[in-house]
């Protein structure tokens, strides 16, 4: 049997509003944000017969009680899809929702799947981080990984001692870029078209409906930041202002091969070049972009240089200027994060990978000087993730050339 490889594209992607743990979707079940976006996809999209997809892949960190059940297909039965289209769920921490869109992506391009619906979820105010893990011993008493490993704040604060020229500054200034310009994109209207209204209750405030991003502190400065507590060390440098924090929030992307995009009539926001997990130590969990983004620049016979624009998920600011310090970038190159990034709108752990997605396809869409584009995370327990992307629209110049 011959079986030739298939382009994959990234079709759309929604996501929920993010909240803050116990802020606006308290009473609200994990399982019911990712319905909600799984609906939106097939309305966005009645040229796609719901039969069509091939696959439901959710991720969440948590899987028990709402974000248990193997979530995808409980997610797909809820939402209506046909009883036909399977679904299943996906686990890589923070990046869930990423590997749901490599893993499916891979099978599209293999040929077992045509259409499939990738996303992730994540509750952290119904799940606590590391609620009900159970290490196995020998992890630390054999020093198979730094105590510190288990805790990220630690392992940012780690990080900061391996590059001292990340001083809490430069941290807390990328902390203040990053609510300005999340705040901007949110004044220009670049977020709220992929964002689906939540309708919320509580037993205290009634009914609502969520429409905006909760952890959002426009008009931060950097004197707010300076003095907040470092909880993580004493006399440390990470805080609640230049990290991400607890949030609930889901996303979900819908992708296909080109060729059943074309079949179909689908639309294409961004075409899939290579992707790449890499590990690392895990007690310095953040600079795990570098190895996966040099191992998937590899892959697709690129360096950094052909990067227009870059998504990089802010779990913690040191762990993008790391980033940026080994490649030469400065932190505040409009290349990066131009929107605002997870410091602002939050960071739902196994959801964030599909944000950065949206966000690239954002840039691709407004600027057709951006050739490539690359969405990177870094993943607990040491692992980086880096999806490169190639923008459809594309008009042939290279961005900034003079
Ligand atoms: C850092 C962390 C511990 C802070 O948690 P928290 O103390 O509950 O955070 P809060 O939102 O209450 O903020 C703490 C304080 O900082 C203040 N603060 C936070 N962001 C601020 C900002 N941008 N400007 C001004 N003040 C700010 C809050 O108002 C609060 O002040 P208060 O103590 O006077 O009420 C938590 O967000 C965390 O663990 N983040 C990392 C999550 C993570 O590990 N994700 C996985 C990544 S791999």
């Amino acid at each position: 049997m011959t079986r030739p490889l298939r382009e994959v594209v990234f079709v759309d992607g929604v996501r929920t509003p993010f909240g803050k743990a116990k802020g606006q979707y308290a009473e609200t079940r994990a399982d019911d944000l990712v319905v909600k976006l799984i609906r939106e996809l097939v309305r966005r999209h009645p040229e796609l017969p719901p039969e069509r997809i091939d696959e439901v892949a959710i991720a969440a960190t948590t899987q028990t009680g709402d974000q248990g059940l193997t979530i995808g297909r409980t997610a797909a039965i809820l939402a209506g899809l046909p009883e036909s289209v399977p679904g299943y769920a996906i686990d890589r921490m923070c990046a869930g929702a990423m590997t749901a869109v490599t893993t499916t992506a891979g099978s599209i391009a293999f040929g077992a799947y045509d259409v499939a619906i990738a996303g992730g979820v994540e509750h952290m105010g119904r799940h606590p981080m590391g609620e009900g893990v159970d290490p196995n011993p020998r992890i630390v008493s054999e020093r198979l990984v730094d105590p510190s490993a288990l805790v990220m704040g630690n392992t940012a604060e780690n990080v900061h001692d391996r590059y001292p020229a990340i001083t809490k500054e430069r941290t807390d200034a990328y902390a203040v870029r990053s609510q300005d310009l999340a705040a901007k994109a949110y004044a220009d209207g670049k977020i709220q078209p992929a964002l689906v209204p939540v309708a919320t209750r509580s037993a205290e405030l009634g009914f609502g409906l969520a429409t905006t991003d909760e952890p959002m502190r426009p008009g931060t400065t950097v004197d707010d930041l300076a003095g907040l507590k470092t909880p993580f060390r004493p006399h440390g440098r990470v805080t609640a202002g230049n990290a991400a924090g607890i949030n609930d929030g889901a996303t979900a992307a819908l992708l296909a091969s080109e060729d059943a995009a074309n079949e179909l009539g689908l639309p294409i926001k961004m075409k899939l070049v290579t992707y790449a997990f890499a590990g690392v130590a895990p007690e310095v969990m953040a600079v795990g972009p570098i190895p996966s983004t040099e191992k998937a620049l590899a892959k697709a016979g690129l360096t950094i240089d052909d990067i227009d624009a870059f998504e990089i998920n802010e779990a913690f600011a040191v762990q993008v200027l790391a980033f940026l310090d080994h490649y030469g970038i400065d932190q505040n190159d409009d290349r990066v994060n131009p929107y605002g990034g997870a410091i602002a709108f939050g960071h739902p752990l196994a959801s964030s990978g599909v944000r950065l997605m949206i966000q690239l396809a954002r840039q691709f869409e407004e600027d057709p000087s951006i050739r490539y584009g690359i969405t990177t995370m870094c993943v607990g327990l040491g692992m980086g993730g880096t999806v490169i992307w190639e923008n459809p629209n594309w008009n042939g110049e290279k961005k900034g050339a003079a």
